[in-house]
């Protein structure tokens, strides 16, 4: 059930999710009161029938002031028709054409990370390079000022990693990150307000200037938004960036194969995605009663997809254990699926590739040491690592 690299937690629950799969494909956990889903055609109903199923989880968040103005433009949690009109909006600045456009810079970043490792032959991927890449590149489209990357850093990590994903859904949980969502907000208010007194260029500019209807986007909205893309572009990147390596090096054979052929790049990183998601639940609210894998799921019940189940579903990929590159039409579920897929998507994917490359490139051979443990994140929100040693080898 995977290579050297599937920490055990994870290994248990793959073996777990299959059985679930067969036998309770949607159930409730008794703990938190969720219905889980574990097949791949029930996890597409969910993720796709928004008559059925809603983004909106506010009555599973305790309400707390600083969360409120942050969620304000957050459009992930939102339905239609706001979610489509802010979708919309945003989408004016962050057109596939400004992402390619982005293909140069991005380059010369992970260039510049890797000059700095130059004269090591040991580095840590995640923090040296994979956590860094997608942190300078998310603030450069945005327009923020990359030398506060470690702020940005710090308030992904209180959001998503300190205090354990679920945290949101407690009070707990909202007050311990409370702190870092009041700075969060305070710091994108300041350069929201600026932005719109000097028309400097960047993702603030256009989404200031966005104009849809007659309708623009006010400050809290843009803060709202800045926020959920400061929080899930760079996390989610570098952990698929690493799981990519992950996957090279349990896969010498396929290492050589992408080396020879780097247009099988995209495609891996597809299988990658599948393989390995980095997000592992995701989560929606059923709007009224539902039917869904032989249950009764009741209304208002907050229902969670394991994506880690999701892709290794047998009845919709063939030797779904197995990692292949080659693999035909992945249509995997990382990313989400419907009208809340990935926003940041073609940019995840043009990082990652030009990272690989990057790595190709400058090193003859690079691979996982055995004298020092690889740290992964809680399962549970993460599915990679968050310390990963590396030996290189120079081209
Ligand atoms: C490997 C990297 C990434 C993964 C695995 C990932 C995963 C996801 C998933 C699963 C969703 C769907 C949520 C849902 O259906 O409720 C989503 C939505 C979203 N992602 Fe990503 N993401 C990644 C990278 C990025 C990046 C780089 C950005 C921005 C720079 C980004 C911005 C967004 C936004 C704005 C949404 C909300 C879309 C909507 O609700 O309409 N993501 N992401």
């Amino acid at each position: 059930m995977g290579g050297p690299h599937v920490p055990d937690k994870v290994r248990e629950m793959l073996s777990r999710y299959r059985y679930m799969r067969e036998h309770e494909p949607v159930s409730q956990d008794q703990a938190t009161g969720r219905w889980q889903v574990f097949r791949y055609v029930d996890a597409m109903a969910v993720a796709t029938d928004a008559s059925r199923f809603s983004n909106d989880l506010s009555e599973f968040i305790p309400d707390h002031e600083d969360l409120r103005t942050f969620s304000k433009g957050n459009f992930q949690n939102m339905d239609a028709p706001r979610h489509r009109e802010l979708r919309g909006l945003v989408s004016q600045g962050f057109t596939p054409k400004f992402v390619a456009g982005m293909a140069p810079r991005i380059e010369t970043v992970a260039g510049e990370l890797l000059d700095a490792a130059r004269d090591r032959d040991r580095i840590d991927l995640v923090t040296d390079f994979a956590q860094v890449l997608p942190i300078v590149v998310i603030a450069e489209v945005m327009g923020l000022p990359v030398a506060d990357r470690a702020l940005f850093r710090s308030w992904a990590d209180a959001l998503l990693v300190d205090n354990g994903i679920d945290a949101i859904f407690s009070e707990e949980g909202v007050a311990a990150m409370a702190p870092s969502i009041r700075e969060m907000n305070a710091y994108l208010l300041a350069h929201v307000r600026a932005y719109r007194t000097s028309r400097r260029e960047g993702l603030i500019s256009d989404l200031v200037a966005a104009e849809t209807d007659g309708k623009r986007l006010d400050d809290q909205e843009i803060v709202g938004f800045l926020a959920l893309l400061l929080i899930a572009g760079h996390l989610t990147t570098s952990t698929l960036l690493g799981n990519a390596v992950l996957c090279l090096d349990e896969h010498p054979d396929i290492t050589r194969q992408v080396r020879a052929d780097p247009g099988l790049l995209p495609n891996m990183i597809e299988e990658v995605l599948r393989y390995r998601s980095p997000l592992f639940w995701l989560d929606r609210r059923a709007r009224r009663t539902v039917q869904l894998g032989g249950c009764e799921i009741p209304a208002g019940s907050q229902v969670s997809v394991a994506l880690v189940s999701v892709s290794r579903d047998e009845d919709a990929f063939e030797d779904p254990d197995t990692f292949d590159p080659r693999r035909a039409q992945i249509r995997h579920l990382a990313f989400g699926m419907g009208v809340h897929f990935c926003l940041g998507a073609p940019l995840a994917r043009l990082e990652v590739r030009i990272a690989l490359q990057a790595l190709f490139d400058r090193y003859r051979d690079f691979s996982v040491p055995s004298d020092q443990p690889i740290v992964y994140h809680d399962p549970h929100g993460f599915q990679g690592a968050k310390r990963l040693p590396l030996d290189l080898v120079a081209a």
